[in-house]
């Protein structure tokens, strides 16, 4: 059900984007690769076309218009359509609010995280109402929950849930489907060590070890593409974090007192 289709991968390079690129590979789709560092992205170009995809690698960066509009031009250019856009490109941050000394990572985080995905999306959606195709967005379980030090992650995925959600109702008889997919914390991805500190460097290797409940890449990639193929609207991996959620609704205090909990096995 993919085969043939073309794919935009914002954020392709490492983690969670890098893997679904290599898993939609086996249903020989048509891959663009997209992210800011050019070696990263055609080394796993290359894993792709060994699998059966064509690929396509365009270095750019989300949060600038000029780069999002080139992306959506090559990719007709090259493919002539688009089928799937996914949403994958982001960063985060570690640090308690009273202790953050630079506050432009709060501006980098929306940049990123949110702005991103709204400038992508505004290029690409002529071509998704033309082929009646899906956005597939990567927020987090913290675009529903908050999580005690991501002030900023929560606040920029908590953006892109609105945005999503409301696209979704505009697209309603179009024929474009939006599907939020909101993971649990994933292991082997760089996002940890790339997240910003309370003066706004980059963490690096963390002392901060991977809770016991987190995913692999290959489980959570495996969960979208079939996801994607059956049009869901919103993904929580894994399903039994749904009672979180809904914890959060109806006993707000506790679901704060678990969550509270679970980020300090982690310092
Ligand atoms: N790791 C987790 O525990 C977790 C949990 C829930 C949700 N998520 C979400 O999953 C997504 C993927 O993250 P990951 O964990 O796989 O981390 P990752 O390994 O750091 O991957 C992030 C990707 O985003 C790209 N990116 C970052 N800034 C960009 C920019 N300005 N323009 C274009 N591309 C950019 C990076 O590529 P370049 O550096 O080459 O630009 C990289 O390909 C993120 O949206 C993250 O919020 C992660």
């Amino acid at each position: 059900m993919l085969a043939g289709k073309t794919i935009v991968i914002a954020g392709a390079s490492s983690g969670l984007g890098a893997s679904l690129a290599t898993q939609l590979s086996y249903h020989k789709t048509n891959l663009v690769l997209f992210s800011r560092n050019i070696d990263k992205l055609q080394s796993v170009a290359k894993t792709c076309e060994e699998k059966g995809a064509k690929t396509l690698v365009v270095r750019g960066d989300i949060s600038k218009q000029e780069d999002c509009k080139r992306l959506y031009n090559e990719t007709i250019n090259n493919f002539n359509a688009l089928h799937h856009l996914v949403l994958n490109a982001g960063i985060s941050m570690w640090a308690k609010f009273e202790e953050i000394t630079d506050l432009t990572l709060f501006q980098k985080l929306i940049e990123t995280n949110y702005l991103g995905a709204v400038y992508l999306t505004h290029c690409c959606l002529p071509a998704l109402i033309k082929s009646k195709g899906m956005i597939t967005a990567i927020s987090s379980i913290q675009g529903k929950i908050a999580v005690p030090e991501h002030t900023g992650y929560v606040a920029s995925k908590h953006a892109l849930t609105g945005f999503l959600n409301t696209l979704r109702m505009e697209l309603a008889d179009k024929g474009v489907d939006v599907m939020l997919v909101m993971p649990h914390w994933l292991r082997g991805t760089n996002l940890r060590k790339n997240a910003f500190d309370k003066d706004g460097n980059q963490i690096g290797e963390s002392s901060k070890g991977h809770s016991k409940e987190s995913i692999s890449l290959e489980e959570c990639s495996k969960k979208i593409i079939k996801g994607m193929i059956s049009r869901k609207r919103e993904l929580i991996i894994p399903g039994k974090l749904k009672i979180l959620t809904w914890l959060n609704l109806f006993f707000p205090g506790l679901a704060e007192k678990i969550v509270m909990g679970k980020v300090k096995e982690q310092e």
